[in-house]
């Protein structure tokens, strides 16, 4: 095929810089603003009220799963106009964040945090911390969100013996024994919950989702845990309802702002644990975002169907 002009302004490391050249040989790559005036595709992040400047542009490929800054009904008119496709990186996300969310229930249901406590102290009380684990057998665990980082988590929870409820914009049919859900059945799912676990993206309806009514009808005793996005949350209604032992327990991996000040509660409150944000992190994390590049480049190429492909209204 004709060769394409690739713009980027993804920072590689070695290995993943040897990967992008070898994949992208054939075609030219650049990274400045002439570059991305004649690009015929993006691999990175860029500001969206730039895309009118590329007049040749033909397809998009971000490097993270979020996509909210390009969620506007402007944006989204312009890539219909002109005809430009969009992908996201979500399939190099599920796996890390499924991961992270699956060790916190475990983590938790285990009471680790409660004995590593104990070990700051040199304390041995195996009785109660025996009594405060529990299994994860026949725990109803509700899902926010149906996209790839909760169907990685519902396939990972499979083999615990959970019941799970996933959460999406319109209910649809069960899938490999998930019950999915639309707004309309989610209060009597948080009734029942044991956990919710949180994988929304900050989108249209999803802001403050979790709001302080939805808190406080979650069963008490209930988990909560979030690696979505922190504004999805009222934080402080969460920290009320740890603080008041409604909830058992709450874990975030983002939070609102990102970094919280020093001086904000999340720090401090009891059996509210925080992880920076880290919860897609992996080591190799740039070399499968150039893999998974490279394969919808195999794609567009041959004119296949992209892998991953959003902002397409429905
Ligand atoms: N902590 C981290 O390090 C990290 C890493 C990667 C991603 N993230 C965050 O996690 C988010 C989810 O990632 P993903 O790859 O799983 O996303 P995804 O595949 O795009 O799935 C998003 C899900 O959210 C649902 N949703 C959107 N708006 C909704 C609403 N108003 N009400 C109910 N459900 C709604 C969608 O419903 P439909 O199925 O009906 O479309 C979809 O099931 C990302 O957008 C990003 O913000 C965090």
């Amino acid at each position: 095929m004709t060769p394409l002009h690739i713009w980027t302004s993804f920072g590689l490391d070695a290995p993943a810089q040897e990967l992008f050249d070898r994949e992208t040989s054939g075609h030219t790559v650049g990274r400045g603003e002439d570059d991305f005036a004649r690009a015929d595709v993006v691999f990175g992040q860029f500001d969206p009220s730039r895309l009118d400047s590329a007049s040749r542009l033909r397809w998009v490929h971000i490097t993270s799963a979020g996509y909210t800054p390009y969620d506007t009904p402007e944006f989204r008119a312009a890539l219909r106009e002109k005809k430009i496709l969009f992908t996201n990186s979500s399939h190099v996300y599920d796996e890390p964040c499924a991961q992270h969310a699956l060790a916190m229930m475990l983590a938790l249901s285990r009471d680790l945090p409660g004995c590593l406590d104990l070990q700051t102290r040199a304390d041995w009380q195996s009785g109660p911390r025996r009594a405060e684990s529990f299994l994860l057998r026949e725990q109803q665990v509700l899902l926010l969100g149906w996209g790839a980082i909760a169907q990685r988590l519902a396939q990972m929870l499979a083999p615990f013996g959970c019941r799970i409820t996933a959460l999406r914009r319109r209910a649809s049919a069960s899938e490999n024994g998930v019950r999915i859900i639309g707004l309309e059945e989610l209060e009597a799912a948080l009734n029942c919950a044991d956990h919710v676990v949180n994988a929304l993206p900050l989108a249209p309806g999803t802001e403050e989702l979790m709001n302080r009514t939805r808190l406080a009808q979650m069963k008490p005793g209930a988990r909560f845990y979030n690696v979505g996005r922190g504004k999805t949350v009222d934080q402080d209604a969460l920290i009320d309802a740890l603080n008041s032992g409604h909830i058992a327990a709450a874990y975030l991996d983002v939070t609102e702002p990102e970094p919280p000040p020093r001086e904000d509660a999340v720090w401090r409150t009891p059996n509210l644990f925080v992880t920076p944000h880290s919860a897609g992190g992996h080591s190799d994390e740039s070399l499968r975002l150039v893999r998974h590049f490279a394969s919808n480049l195999r794609a567009f190429e041959a004119g296949q169907p992209l892998h991953r492909q959003v902002l397409q209204d429905d």
